[in-house]
């Protein structure tokens, strides 16, 4: 079934011809007893995409706000595999968890968080993917952190390419190389902390234009994401910025402002962690423990 988001709500197409809002309203570390709130704020802002993770602790709390605000049939809702839920069967199990959290019969789109290549198991869950597309749990299927070499593997052992690669990308480490082998397969981008935890709003090409063009330096990163074809996840708890992380579309950065906004890159400058080595199970206690989730105010 296909979702309708409204006229103002600006889309790309992803794998088989699902449409996704190309501004999406980020949950990682908007903790459970914050999020309902938050979300039902994005929603009633205008957001019509939430990016939600078994890992986020929030689902049920997502859940929550796309129930009251009664917008689940238009909003188009993303979760993602935790790390110690891999494997075909267990991969299965884990995404009916995630489908009675949120609340959905259909999810329209479902990651493997991390490739957690140490683990070696992630083909396998990639077929689990791949059945829960066919079977029409699942509208589009993807995964996220993936390195072109991980990328490369499940699509030589399945055949299928993922729909999407989410992935973190803002203008002081955004991946050329990765992006190349995306754009080659038609594996869409989707950008997280699209702001470098709002570290790369405050750099000279970026406040240049932000002047140019009477926006904000966000509007400028998010809008630069977008004319490079990212699906983006800004994420904030305050409405105002939230308003203004959507409001990117009427204003274009020339070439020449592109350009200075990319030359930002540095591969040094990663504000997330290693795709290689990164496999923690991502279940609560271990949440807990690692500092990832804050269960109180
Ligand atoms: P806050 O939640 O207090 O608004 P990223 O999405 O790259 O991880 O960045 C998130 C960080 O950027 C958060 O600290 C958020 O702060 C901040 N942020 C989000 N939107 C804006 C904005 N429009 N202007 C300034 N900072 C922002």
């Amino acid at each position: 079934m296909d979702k309708h988001f409204g006229a103002d709500v600006p889309t790309r197409l992803i794998g088989n011809d699902v449409e996704i809002p190309l501004v999406g309203f980020g949950t990682f570390k908007i903790w459970p007893y914050e999020a309902q709130q938050a979300v039902e704020d994005a929603l009633s802002l205008g957001y019509r995409h939430v990016d939600t993770a078994q890992a986020y602790l929030n689902e049920a709390q997502v859940g929550a706000a796309l129930a009251a605000t009664g917008k689940a049939d238009e909003t188009f809702v993303t979760t993602k595999l935790r790390n110690g839920d891999h494997g075909y069967e267990q991969t299965l199990r884990s995404f009916d968890e995630s489908r009675k959290a949120l609340g959905l019969d259909v999810i329209d789109l479902f990651l493997i968080h991390w490739p957690t290549p140490t683990l070696d198991n992630y083909v396998d869950t990639w077929r689990a993917f791949v059945h829960l597309r066919e079977q029409g749990y699942v509208r589009a299927i993807g995964v996220s952190n993936f390195l072109a070499e991980h990328l490369e593997r499940i699509i030589a052992e399945t055949g299928v390419v993922p729909d999407v690669n989410q992935v973190e990308s803002h203008p002081r480490f955004w991946q050329p190389e990765l992006e190349g082998y995306c754009a080659a397969h038609g594996i869409a981008v989707e950008a997280y902390s699209p702001l470098g935890h709002g570290s790369d709003i405050s750099s000279e090409p970026v406040e240049v234009a932000a002047a140019a063009h009477g926006v904000s330096a966000a509007q400028v990163v998010l809008r630069w994401h977008v004319q490079k074809g990212h699906v983006v996840l800004p994420k904030s708890t305050h409405p105002e910025r939230m308003r203004q992380n959507m409001d990117i579309m009427d204003f274009a950065l020339t070439e020449a402002e592109m350009n200075a906004i990319s030359a930002l890159d540095d591969p040094a400058a990663t504000v997330s962690l290693d795709p290689h080595t990164f496999c923690a199970p991502q279940k609560l206690e271990d949440m807990v423990a690692r500092g990832s989730v804050k269960l109180e105010p």
